[in-house]
């Protein structure tokens, strides 16, 4: 039983497979090919059972993962039974498969005795570590997890990596041979978790502003055979279904369906995405409604400073700057004049239809399970100067060592080539959490500092008394060490305080202040602040083909002080790019028996280079200090951004809906593929002749 949260999932099914796809055994052979036919030849009888498995289905049945969730704030039906205007609808996004270009891969080695060190693609060493001491019967004492770098990891490996550890350590624990387990991506993408799918039916009542007075939102989501991290998943979306605005009324369920499909998980985002993409469904239903601009709609509803600043699970928001972020961002691009250029276009092109739309995003940050918000790190300094870095962090593309050793290297003042950047090991720093809910370079950055910031004490000290002044006179600057006129070069100064007896080594430990959440009520303080972004998406649609492309992408995105400008950049358009793929191409398809169809690049279209808008400009706002005691005032930057694509989606919708001259709301759901665009654009053209 390798579960993460709720024990009940077993490495291999046993009695029952559960999903079409789940791994029933395992070969181990000399050469991976070899194991390829071996496996191909076990044969297994099933007798099949009638499956359940659409998100629809289960919820009507009842069949819940665990008990369902709401966030209750006021009485939203009260509410909505007194408002001027009520409106109801549904809208559904789909899953999305990670598709890191590295699969999931773990090497376990035997070691003496019972030990095992296991070489782990995983974002959560910790977890490995428990889950195979468990699956081997021996002490987490026994297990080291190492993970060098991942190639990508998006949250497919927070929790699953498990799975394939210890598979491969049970068989290395039985022939005491290192054995190296590789899914094929077929076999990735059948037998590891995705993204949620959610449904959602909403009901809300309005005034004459569209100013949301009462919202119900039911939120259903597939998360497959298994608990897994759907717990979380869930919550997030719900305390996502506010995104930046204030609802006096709110009543947000969650109805987390047990499928027979391969059990979901974190994908960038953890449920964020799929609650924001529910209240801007709600937002563009209500600007119909009453004939106005999406962009008044929004602004009657913004979270306030003083008044109306209160989250549906009781967290005030005291840093907000969504309405000004947006303001900037359409003044910036001119967004009426671009809307007014549109309708020229539009007019005058008989097939091709543009649309536009603004995203905005506030997220929160910090894992919704407070527990998981705590860090540690290891930094030696050497005698000839060298620093030496260890922090519980993964690294998987997104710059997270970098971002740490530049932490370093700024307390002591030496060249960030100095600090050696080391491999994630749980037995360097241990209990340590997931790198994920975007959270890494606050945690471990923070944990790195108050390593580092120990040592530059003792190493002070030590300068101090070399030169008969106080520690206070002491300044670390451009690698070397000044007392006044007088310095010694960093090395210098790390040879003395070893010929001292004083320790060069020190362990430095983080936990995130001020947070709290009760799971039961879902009340609380989750997160540590918010991090803002908004994004306008340009895109044209073919509507003799329903095909679609971004034309363009305007991104303005708050990272607090950015640790890494060149990293965050590269952040904000891959995830906004990534988020596109979720919400125009990639399409998740089950056959009848529940059958992943969809689990090869050929079926399953992420996007490409192509895809990339050809006008794509991303600015950090300048200026903007996390207000808040972060590392170095900055802000986390790995999530929110994707959450930015969804201007694509509301854009498609946009174009969709000018077809009809606003007359119909259009019924596109995500992704919005070309067949789904062309379906919606039909159904406009049959509402209008009938
Ligand atoms: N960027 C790259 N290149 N590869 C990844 O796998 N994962 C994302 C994001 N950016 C990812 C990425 C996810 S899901 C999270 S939670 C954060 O990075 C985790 O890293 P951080 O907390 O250090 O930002
Ligand atoms: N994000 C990512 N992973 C998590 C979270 C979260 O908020 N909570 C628990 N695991
Ligand atoms: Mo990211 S989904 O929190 O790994």
């Amino acid at each position: 039983d390798i579960g993460p949260i709720f024990g009940d999932e077993p490495a291999l099914a046993q009695r029952i497979a559960e999903y079409a796809g789940q791994p029933v055994a395992a070969v181990a052979a000399d050469t991976y090919d070899q194991a390829l036919v071996a496996a191909k030849k076990v044969a297994i009888e099933y007798e099949e059972l009638p499956p359940v498995l659409s998100i629809e289905e289960a919820w009507e049945k009842e069949k819940f993962i665990y008990k369902p969730p709401k966030i209750i704030y006021g009485d939203a039906e009260g509410a909505i039974a007194k408002a001027s205007h009520v409106i109801d609808g549904d809208v559904f996004c789909g899953g999305q498969d990670h598709f890191y270009l590295e699969t999931h891969i773990a090497l376990a080695v035997p070691g003496e005795d019972r030990d095992m060190t296991v070489y782990s693609s995983t974002q959560h060493p910790t977890e490995v570590q428990h889950g195979v001491s468990h699956v081997l019967g021996v002490a987490q004492n026994d297990i080291t997890i190492e993970v060098r770098r991942m190639g990508g990891g998006f949250g497919g490996k927070e929790s699953q990596p498990t799975i394939i550890a210890a598979i491969a350590a049970l068989l290395a624990d039985r022939t005491r041979k290192p054995v190296k387990l590789r899914l094929r991506r077929d076999d990735d993408m059948i037998a590891t978790g995705k993204r949620h799918d959610f449904l959602f039916k909403y009901r809300i009542g309005f005034d004459d502003d569209g100013r949301i007075e009462g919202a119900v939102i039911d939120m259903a989501a597939r998360c497959g055979n298994v608990a897994d991290l759907s717990g979380g998943v869930v919550a997030r979306a719900l305390c996502h279904g506010d995104n930046a605005y204030y609802i006096p009324n709110a009543l947000f369920r969650g109805w987390p369906c047990k499928t027979n499909t391969v059990s979901n998980t974190a994908f960038r985002g953890f449920g964020g995405p799929q609650g924001m993409i529910a209240i801007e469904t709600v937002i563009e239903h209500i600007a119909h409604e009453l004939g106005k601009s999406v962009d008044d709609i929004r602004a009657a509803n913004w979270y306030g400073t003083e008044d109306r600043n209160v989250t549906p699970y009781q967290q005030p928001v005291t840093d907000n700057i969504m309405p000004e972020l947006a303001d900037r961002l359409a003044k910036e691009i001119d967004l009426p004049g671009r809307r007014k250029a549109i309708d020229a276009f539009n007019a005058c092109h008989i097939s091709l239809k543009k649309g536009i739309a603004m995203m905005p995003v506030k997220f929160g940050i910090s894992f919704n399970a407070p527990m998981l918000n705590q860090a540690g790190a290891l930094v030696h300094v050497y005698t000839d100067g060298s620093v030496h870095l260890n922090h519980g962090g993964t690294e998987m593309g997104q710059g997270l060592f970098v971002k740490v050793a530049q932490v370093v290297s700024s307390v002591f003042q030496v060249d960030i080539d100095n600090v050696k950047i080391s491999a994630t090991r749980t037995d360097k720093v241990p209990n340590t959490a997931p790198t994920a809910a975007s959270a890494g370079s606050d945690l471990n950055g923070m944990a790195a500092f108050n390593a580092a910031e120990e040592i530059k004490g003792r190493m002070a000290g030590v300068v101090a008394e070399h030169f008969h002044v106080s520690p206070d006179n002491i300044e670390f600057r451009q690698n070397r060490v000044y007392a006044g006129n007088e310095s010694l070069s960093f090395a210098e100064a790390a040879q003395l305080t070893w010929n001292q007896r004083v320790s060069l080594s020190a362990t430095g430990y983080y936990r995130t202040p001020d947070i709290h959440w009760d799971g039961e009520s879902m009340t609380g303080s989750p997160f540590y602040y918010f991090t803002y972004g908004a994004c306008v998406a340009e895109v044209a649609i073919d509507t003799l083909t329903g095909e679609s492309r971004v034309l363009a992408a305007d991104i303005l995105q708050d990272v607090g002080s950015s640790l890494n400008p060149a990293i965050d950049i590269g952040q904000i358009e891959g995830a906004f790019v990534q988020g596109m793929g979720w919400l125009t191409s990639e399409e998740l398809v089950w056959d009848d028996k529940g059958r992943l169809m969809t689990h090869g690049p050929s079926t399953y279209k992420i996007p490409g280079s192509r895809d990339v808008p050809e006008h794509f400009k991303v600015h950090i706002l300048n200026d903007a200090p996390n207000c808040v005691p972060t590392i170095f005032r900055s802000k986390a930057v790995g999530e929110p951004p994707l959450m930015l694509s969804i201007a694509v989606w509301l854009a498609l919708r946009d174009a969709v809906a000018r077809t009809g001259g606003y007359k119909y709301l259009p019924r596109l759901n995500a992704p919005a593929t070309p067949e789904a665009i062309l379906t919606a654009l039909e159904d406009i053209k049959i509402r209008e002749e009938t």
